[in-house]
Order: C-alpha cells, then sequence, then structure tokens
C-alpha cells in the first residue's frame, strides 16, 4: 500500500470502526474539528493514561494539574500571544485559496529532499554493500544541488519572518516559482499576518462584557499557578507541573484530517529548574521522551529529532521529536527550553512574584523551564496510522488488523459464545461481568465466530475469548491472541490473571 493509499484507508478505518466523525457532519461538518467515537475515546483516554503515568505517576517530583480554559485576557499579553501567535497567510487571487506562507516553502523544500533521497536510494541499489551514503550525500552533484538549496530556501524563510520582512517571504515564493496546488495559478497576494486565537465575550451585557481568548495552549495555566502549586505542595525545585486539556487554535490551513485541527488536545509538562541547569534538565527530557514514545513499541526509525535552528523569543534551546505520519516525517512533540521568560513575564503583567527561596542556595530566584508538549491527537494519528495492517493469512484470505498495544487498546477482550443457545450466552455473561470492572469488555453473540473474530481484529481487541460447549464440562474457554491468532484453552478462574499480565500499562513502561 502506498502512503497516500494507506492514509485514506487511516481515514476511512476511523470512521467506518466508531474511531473518529467528522464533527456535526449531518450538517456537512465543520472545518478541522473532529469528534471521538466509541472505540476512539477509548483508545484516546488510554494513550492520555499512558502518559499521565509516566509523567506523574511515575516521578516523585511531578504533580498534575487542571486549569480552566478561559484566563485573564493579561495573561495572553504576558505570554506573547497576542503580539506574536501569528501566522503568515498569503491568498491565491485566481483560486481563492488562502494557504500558510511558511508551509508553501516547506512543501516546496520538501518536494526537493525527496528528490535527493530518491537519487541515494537509486544508488544504493546500484552500489550494494559497498554505497558510502555518507559519502554521496556530501558529493554528489546532483544530491548537493537539491539540498543545497533546501537549506538556502529553508533559511532564508527563517531569517525574514524573524525580520518581519513578509515582502520577501512573498518574494521567495515568487522566485521559487510556487503555484497554487488547486489552480496551478502562481497570482499571489501580499503576505499578512494572522492572529490565531480565538476570542469570544464574557459577560451579559455588551457594555460590560470583556473580550476572552480560548488557550491556545495549556501551558500558561502551568505557569500562572506555579506559586500555587509549588507552596500548597511543599515542591522543591526540580519539580514539574502536568496537564492535559484542550486547546485551540484559529489555523490558516487545517489539513490532514486530526494532524492539524482546530480545537485539539495537548498533554504538557513544565519542569521548574534551577537558572544555569536548563539545558542540562533539556537533554535529560529529551531522551527521556523519546524513550517513552519508542515503549509503545513503534519502529525506532520511525522517530527522529528536528532540533530547531530558529528559536522563539524565549527559548534557548529546542527541538521536536517528528514522527513518519503517512504523509511523512512531521512534528508530534516539542521539548523547549523556555528560560524564565513566561514566569518573568507573567511577574512583569501581575506584579506578583513568582519565585522560589532556594533553601540550598540561601536565595530567591524565578526558575528556568523545560517543556514537553505533545498533541494528544497528533499521538492518536501516529499509533492508528502505525497499527492498521492488511495482512494476507495462509488459506489465501486476508484480515484488516489494528495491532495497537494491547494495554492502550480500546477494547481489552470480547467474549464469544460459540452459539446463541445451549447455557453459553449465560456462561458469557458471567466471565464478562467477572471481567468488566478491571477491563473494558464485550459481549458479541451476532454472526459466525470467525466474523465476530474479524470484527475485533479491526479494531484492535487484543483477546478473544470464546465459551463453547466443553466449557461447561471443563470450566475452560479458548483464549484467542489478536496478532498471532494462537488459539490456546485456559480455565476460566485463570482469565483475570492472564489478561492482566499482557494488559498492564507497566509492560510498556518498563
Ligand atoms: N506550549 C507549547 C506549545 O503549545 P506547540 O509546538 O505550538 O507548543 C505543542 O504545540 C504540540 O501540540 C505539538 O507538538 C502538536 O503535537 C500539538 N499541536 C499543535 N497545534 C496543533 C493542531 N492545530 N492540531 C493538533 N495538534 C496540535
Amino acid at each position: 500500500m502506498n502512503q497516500d493509499d494507506l492514509f485514506k484507508k487511516v481515514i476511512a478505518h476511523a470512521k467506518e470502526y466508531g474511531f473518529i466523525f467528522q464533527s456535526s457532519e449531518i450538517y456537512d461538518g465543520l472545518s478541522a474539528v473532529y469528534d471521538y467515537g466509541q472505540n476512539g475515546v477509548e483508545l484516546k483516554k488510554n494513550l492520555r493514561d499512558y502518559w499521565w503515568k509516566a509523567m506523574v505517576q511515575m516521578h516523585e517530583n511531578i504533580v498534575g494539574l487542571d486549569t480552566a480554559i478561559f484566563m485573564h485576557p493579561t495573561t495572553w499579553k504576558a505570554s506573547g500571544h497576542v503580539d506574536a501567535f501569528n501566522d503568515p497567510l498569503i491568498d491565491n487571487k485566481d483560486s481563492k485559496k488562502r494557504y500558510r506562507a511558511d508551509v508553501l516553502l516547506e512543501d516546496y523544500a520538501e518536494k526537493l529532499r525527496q528528490k535527493a533521497e530518491k537519487e541515494i536510494a537509486k544508488a544504493k541499489k546500484r552500489f550494494g554493500d559497498d554505497f558510502d551514503e555518507a559519502m554521496y550525500r556530501e558529493t554528489n552533484p546532483r544530491v548537493r544541488k537539491y539540498l543545497d538549496e533546501v537549506d538556502a530556501t529553508l533559511q532564508r524563510m527563517a531569517r525574514s519572518l524573524e525580520a518581519g520582512d513578509l515582502n520577501d517571504v512573498k518574494a521567495l515564493i515568487e522566485e521559487k516559482g510556487i503555484a497554487c496546488p488547486v489552480s496551478g495559478s502562481k497570482n499571489w497576494t501580499d503576505v499578512r499576518q494572522f492572529n490565531l486565537m480565538f476570542g469570544t465575550q464574557m459577560g451579559s451585557t455588551a457594555e460590560g462584557a470583556s473580550t476572552l481568548y480560548l488557550r491556545p495552549e495549556t501551558a500558561q495555566g502551568i505557569f500562572v499557578n506555579f506559586l500555587n502549586v509549588q507552596k500548597t505542595g511543599r515542591m522543591k525545585i526540580p519539580f514539574g507541573i502536568a496537564q492535559t486539556g484542550k486547546a485551540f487554535r484559529n489555523e490558516i490551513v487545517a489539513r490532514q484530517f486530526i494532524f492539524r485541527q482546530r480545537e485539539f488536545e495537548q498533554m504538557e509538562m513544565q519542569f521548574f529548574v534551577r537558572p544555569g541547569e536548563e539545558l542540562k534538565w533539556y537533554e535529560y527530557w529529551k531522551e527521556a521522551r523519546m524513550k517513552w514514545h519508542q515503549s509503545l513499541g513503534m519502529d525506532e526509525s520511525y522517530y527522529r529529532f528536528h532540533d530547531h535552528e530558529k528559536l522563539a523569543h524565549y527559548a534557548n534551546a529546542a527541538a521536536d521529536i517528528e514522527f513518519k505520519f503517512p504523509f511523512g516525517f512531521k512534528e508530534l512533540e516539542g521539548i523547549h527550553s523556555r528560560t524564565d521568560f513566561d514566569l518573568k513575564a507573567h511577574e512583569e503583567h501581575s506584579g506578583k512574584k513568582l519565585q522560589f527561596f532556594d533553601p540550598e542556595l540561601g536565595k530567591n530566584y524565578v526558575p528556568y523551564v523545560v517543556e514537553t508538549s505533545i498533541g494528544l491527537d497528533r499521538l492518536f494519528l501516529a499509533v492508528l496510522s502505525y497499527a492498521l495492517q492488511e495482512e494476507k493469512l495462509e488459506d489465501g484470505s486476508s484480515r484488516t488488523v489494528l495491532r495497537i498495544p494491547a494495554p492502550i487498546a480500546p477494547v481489552k477482550a470480547a467474549i464469544l459464545p460459540l452459539l446463541k443457545k445451549d447455557g453459553l450466552p449465560e456462561i458469557s455473561r458471567e466471565i464478562l461481568n467477572e471481567l468488566r470492572f478491571d477491563f473494558n469488555v464485550q459481549y458479541d453473540e451476532k454472526d459466525a465466530i470467525g466474523k465476530r473474530y474479524r470484527r475485533h481484529d479491526a479494531i484492535g481487541t487484543p483477546f478473544c475469548i470464546t465459551v463453547d460447549h466443553d466449557t461447561k464440562e471443563d470450566h475452560c474457554v479458548t483464549l484467542r491472541e489478536r496478532d498471532s491468532m494462537q488459539q490456546e484453552r485456559v480455565p476460566i478462574d485463570s482469565l483475570k490473571s492472564r489478561l492482566l499480565e499482557s494488559l498492564s500499562m507497566s509492560t510498556l513502561i518498563k
């Protein structure tokens, strides 16, 4: 399956099996807003729980928080979002389509990069084992030409955006001959800045109402509560505060399914450290977060770091963990060394001190912050697209299977009476009642057993438990494992401990 087909299949599968629906679909949908269905909500919850356990439960010095979506409007002035949370947009005059100018240039650079990779792959095939890829990348003129142009384009774009020189961004788009992907036209408007925050009104009368913003990140709720948590939790530096929750951004170009939405969920952790120690902790969290991703069992080659060359004004180091989505490597999580920018800005705007008295140093200071920030929906998409597989079976038939790590799977086990009679449904329901408090299990008696197995493969259920006539005699059931499709007889009494062994999230964390 090529990557385009895979992506289409992921989207169709997500809908067909109750993972994700377009928001307000009966009204033709709302662009870049999605709802999670009966299986999606379970998978999303499990991913969130796994993150929470790894970050909060497994760290003595990290605690959780749940702050409101609405915050005092000055928060966003202090954080810089009112003045600088902008994307450069450009319209095509003929197609009337709107684009992010930086994305047009990044897509152009990505195409060149892919051309270079194609050349390299061809050479690899030609030279076999003797192929020195690093050398070829450096010396082959065609490859160099592509890669040099990638670097030059991205560097000039970064310089122009940083300097606020939007005329040069437009000039670059024109010089590179970039056309509107819809119409092929090169008839562009000027580039303008567009603030991504959604505004709304709080208050019942027009005169008394004040403008609020829907938070564009959860991090600021943590910063403004820094002292509340530090004092009431008697936290000592270094310590972290974690939270998960909705964030909202009026994305100019929303595409790629749940990858870029206007309403999405973040899982963020701010780690407060001594000034001067932030880069040590930055390296620590880069490594720790990469390990966490790899604990989900996806191949290492699907991840890479992208170290930022162009840093935001508040950061002194930043990197993304990128994942190989069906549409290429893209940001999944950001790790940022945010210095003392946020706490200092809130001190200035609120007039309140946000400092820590360090008993070892005998002085107060504004802590520095290392942030880890991941989009839950992007993580969901990564897991779903990696897990979805079409498999040819030995008997010539095929099956669609979601190889989601068992502890994360939406439904943990399906209990299936072989027939709808002879007391088999009753025994099945007894097993269901025995297991349902500890695991999300389902009872399913409709259709032939093979069809039921396929249905559960397609939603990633790791175990099917079949109750047959022998069960009445030997008090055993057939336990079928999703990936190997192997079946074994297991006493009903041992089912719970057997499932726990494979389904506990601790198996992933270890
Ligand atoms: N507090 C830092 C922060 O918000 P960010 O890089 O803008 O940093 C963090 O966002 C993460 O949130 C991203 O790595 C991505 O996973 C997710 N994210 C950002 N915008 C998103 C969107 N429009 N739709 C879905 N996820 C998004």
